[in-house]
């Protein structure tokens, strides 16, 4: 009986190789997290603005909020997983990325993934004498070799895993416009250069950190390419976890997944300075006109943002989206939105991908 090969990392063993990745503003809290880790497979929670859950006091005070939301969402999610995975992901991008990490390591996450940006001044020591695990998000070889090279000489470590995020993903990206469309960004041809960079790293420190490619897989067939062709030891993906019931975001933006036709998928410029992948709708097209969404900054939450001359705030679009208001938002989504077609339980979804994933390896047998 053929099988799906299990994610080691250092000691976790996730018996499904799959992550199910972070996504910000609310999208995944600890009941999407919750029952992917139950399932055997890893479930994270974005920390983006995840203070928000608490609307009343985020508004008076967003720094504790995000604190206290966070250390509550770790222990919902540990909570619903019976044992399993559970990690987060805090975006290097944020104003408290370090207290951040801080948090998630007090709460018992058992892996923070971090991503853009380069995680290079983190709480490294604190995290070594936890259980939890660290992992990276990059989209480049030289990204890699960059984080892994000051981590080697500022922490005389590295690592413990690597997310390559192709151009397919979705939310923020870490391409410029020319790059999401050219073949030679396709995940499939950044990844193995990211294996190679991580190698001497890995002989020198005698460690297995493993590789995960994200960004547009879809199916069990899909993954058993990456993993069996490309090489990585698992992989994450995101937008297919929106449309299952255990989703933390509202109905009306799963809805907006299964509506959602190929031509609906645009790349937008952030105000952050990235571009990402959203579904169009008339918010979208009436930034692209030029009309002003007028708002008040509560605080500089994204390091990169220029709020004073940002023509909406991000976060609040995103927020607004998440709690289905898309009159004052938009959702972002991965590039394989529009295959989406109904609502299914997290347990589900991932019998379906082992399943498609075995059934592509009795075909390639
Ligand atoms: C709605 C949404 C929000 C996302 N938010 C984040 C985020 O806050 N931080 C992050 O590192 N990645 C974020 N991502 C990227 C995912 O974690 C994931 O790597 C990527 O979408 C995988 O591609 P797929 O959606 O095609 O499976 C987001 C993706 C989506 C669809």
């Amino acid at each position: 009986m053929r099988t799906i090969p299990p994610l080691r990392i250092q000691e976790l063993e996730a018996k499904i190789p799959i992550i199910q990745g972070g996504m910000g503003v609310g999208i995944s809290l600890s009941s999407l997290a919750g029952a992917v880790a139950k399932t055997g497979a890893i479930g994270v929670i974005s920390a983006a603005e995840i203070g928000m859950i608490y609307e009343d006091e985020f508004m008076k005070n967003p720094q504790a909020t995000d604190r206290k939301a966070l250390r509550d969402e770790i222990i919902r999610a540990k909570d619903i997983a019976n044992g399993g995975i559970v990690g987060v992901n805090i975006m290097v991008a944020m104003s408290e990325f370090f207290e951040l990490c801080e948090v998630a390591i007090d709460s018992g996450t058992d892996i923070i993934f971090a991503g853009a940006g380069l995680p290079l001044g983190i709480p490294y020591e604190k995290m070594r004498k936890s259980k939890t695990k660290f992992g990276v998000i990059v989209s480049s070889a030289r990204a890699t070799t960059l984080i892994f090279r000051y981590w080697d000489r500022h922490y005389k470590d590295i690592p413990d895993i690597v997310v390559v995020e192709g151009p397919k993903a979705g939310g923020h990206l870490g391409f410029k416009l020319e790059q999401i469309n050219d073949p030679n960004f396709a995940l499939e041809r950044i990844t193995p250069p990211v294996i190679e960079a991580v190698k001497p790293f890995e002989r020198k420190y005698s460690k297995d950190v493993p590789v995960v490619a994200a960004g547009g897989i879809y199916t069990g067939e899909d993954i058993y390419y990456f993993m069996n062709e490309i090489g990585v030891n698992g992989i994450q993906m995101a937008t297919r976890f929106v449309a299952a019931h255990e989703c933390d975001a509202d109905i009306k933006f799963k809805e907006a997944y299964i509506k959602a036709r190929e031509e609906d998928v645009v790349i937008i410029k952030s105000p952050v300075g990235m571009p990402g992948r959203a579904i169009r709708n008339k918010f979208l097209e009436d930034v692209e006109e030029g009309k002003k969404q007028p708002f008040k900054c509560l605080w500089q939450c994204l390091k990169g943002c220029d709020y004073k001359h940002a023509p909406y705030c991000i976060t609040q679009a995103l927020v607004n989206a998440q709690k289905g208001r898309f009159g004052g938002g938009f959702a972002f989504a991965g590039a394989n939105v529009y295959r989406v077609d109904k609502i299914v339980s997290v347990q589900e979804l991932i019998d379906e991908l082992v399943r498609g994933y075995i059934e592509a390896s009795e075909a390639n047998y």
